[in-house]
């Protein structure tokens, strides 16, 4: 197959990895891709967000398969243009985007499908968003409506706390329309982690379980992020509570989105809070995640073009993936600032011999290739990601790598996968 891949992160760089060694790819392009991507794929410099120029290439190659990366191309309505145009696609359609890309929408269906999640309250106007806040007893989540890059959503324990966040988003525009609108959601306890499933919205192919980190700083301090590091498999998620998942969001949430717009095919991101009432749903994403992908598909045995070609063809039900028993962990490195300011151009020395490493892959994220020089183009610049034959041992093998890593103002977190050893 031809295939084309959308985005240039390091979750497009996992997958254009993982793409790249099925029996079934004949040729790979990314657009944009990243100087990482060099290695499996054709990168060709078209943007993500320019869906004319998009569909005229993959028209002109002649190509059988788009996969879309990102939320934003997917929430923009890139997935319709891809079927119009003929192709078959990985990713939803815009309809089936706002699961992520409208966060009252995914409210929404699952008050309608029952599927258990925080309490929340909904605000277009800041006066009686403050005004509510300040009448509880207890501390809200404050979430822009729309997408904010993983960093529209602010924890407040106490409730005077959600009065500067919900001024920012609802009248000083921090996430432009983003954040116009608002939920204030309860907060839920527990252990989180990341239920990914693929769908071609009958079938439902839930895959291993996997932790995030979304905080900058160790010990989840300091605001959020993107995710600064992901491993799997969790520890806390046993097949008892994956079934449960199943049947009790990922099941009535397919087929409610069936209901209201018909197929959501792709892939289903639930943010899950495993509380002491059961599992409840913080978020839908509408795509893999990122970094969560990284140590994802260095788990994934199977072939994964024949997976995401299964869904876009709509038989899932005939895929049966593999899984890596090992562990695996990724460690995010990031440039100085990140989630706020930081610089750019920064050159990177390292990579190679870190990559060399057995049973490590560095993902590119935000990187640049300048005067044949490796340099930093992102806030999220790589995603170390190693194997090993427990938690403990894919860790030590990713900070390993790490260390040979080096740019400057280089920050990462130093107790990715810790959870899962108790410590
Ligand atoms: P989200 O982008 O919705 O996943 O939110 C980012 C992070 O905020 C999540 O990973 C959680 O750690 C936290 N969070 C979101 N909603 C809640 C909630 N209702 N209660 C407690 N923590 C939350
Ligand atoms: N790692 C969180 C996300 O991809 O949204």
């Amino acid at each position: 197959m031809k295939l084309m891949l959308i985005g240039g992160g390091g979750r497009e760089h996992a997958l254009a990895w993982k793409m790249a060694q099925s029996p079934l790819c004949e040729r790979l392009w990314a657009a944009p891709g990243n100087p990482g991507m060099t290695a499996c794929a054709e990168c060709v410099d078209i943007s993500a967000d320019d869906t004319e120029g998009l569909i005229r290439f993959a028209g002109e190659q002649g190509v059988d398969m788009v996969v879309i990366g990102p939320e934003d191309p997917l929430a923009a309505g890139l997935g319709d243009a891809v079927r119009e145009a003929g192709m078959l696609c990985f990713g939803p359609t815009a309809a089936g985007a706002r699961i992520e890309a409208d966060k009252a929408y995914a409210k929404e269906i699952m008050r309608a499908a029952a599927v258990p999640t925080a309490e929340t309250r909904i605000f277009t106007d800041l006066e009686t968003a403050k005004a509510y806040v300040l009448s509880r007893e207890h501390g809200v989540a404050v979430k822009a409506a729309g997408l904010a890059r993983g960093k529209g959503v602010v924890i407040c324990p106490e409730p005077y706390q959600a009065v500067r966040p919900l001024e920012r988003m609802m009248s000083e525009g921090v996430f432009g329309e983003a954040g116009k609108k608002v939920l204030l959601e309860e907060l839920l306890t527990g252990q989180e982690a990341t239920v990914l499933a693929l769908t071609d919205g009958k079938s439902i192919y839930p895959m291993e379980p996997l932790q995030d980190h979304k905080p900058i700083g160790d010990g989840d301090t300091g605001p959020n992020t993107g995710g600064m590091g992901a491993y799997s498999p969790v520890p806390v998620v046993d097949r008892q509570t994956m079934d449960r998942v199943e049947r009790e969001v990922l099941v009535p949430v397919v087929d409610a989105m069936r209901r209201d717009f018909g197929r959501y095919e792709g892939v289903l991101y639930c943010g899950l809070m495993f509380t002491a009432a059961g599992p409840k749903v913080l978020e839908f994403n509408c795509r893999f995640g990122d970094p969560e992908c990284q140590p994802l598909m260095m788990r994934l045995k199977s072939d994964l073009v024949e997976a995401m070609a299964a869904v876009a063809e709509h038989r899932l039900g005939d895929v049966t993936l593999e899984w890596d028993r090992r562990a695996s962990v990724c460690v995010v490195l990031a440039s100085g600032g990140y989630p706020d300011e930081y610089r750019k151009g920064l050159e990177i020395t390292g990579v190679d011999e870190a990559d060399a490493m057995d049973d490590v892959q560095v993902f590119h994220a935000g990187t640049a290739e300048r005067g044949g020089k490796l340099v930093t183009a992102g806030g999220r610049v790589l995603g170390v990601t190693a194997l090993g034959d427990d938690i403990a041992a894919a860790r030590e093998r990713a900070y390993a790598a790490v260390e040979k890593i080096h740019f400057e103002g280089c920050v990462y977190r130093t107790d990715i996968g810790a959870k899962a050893l108790g410590d």
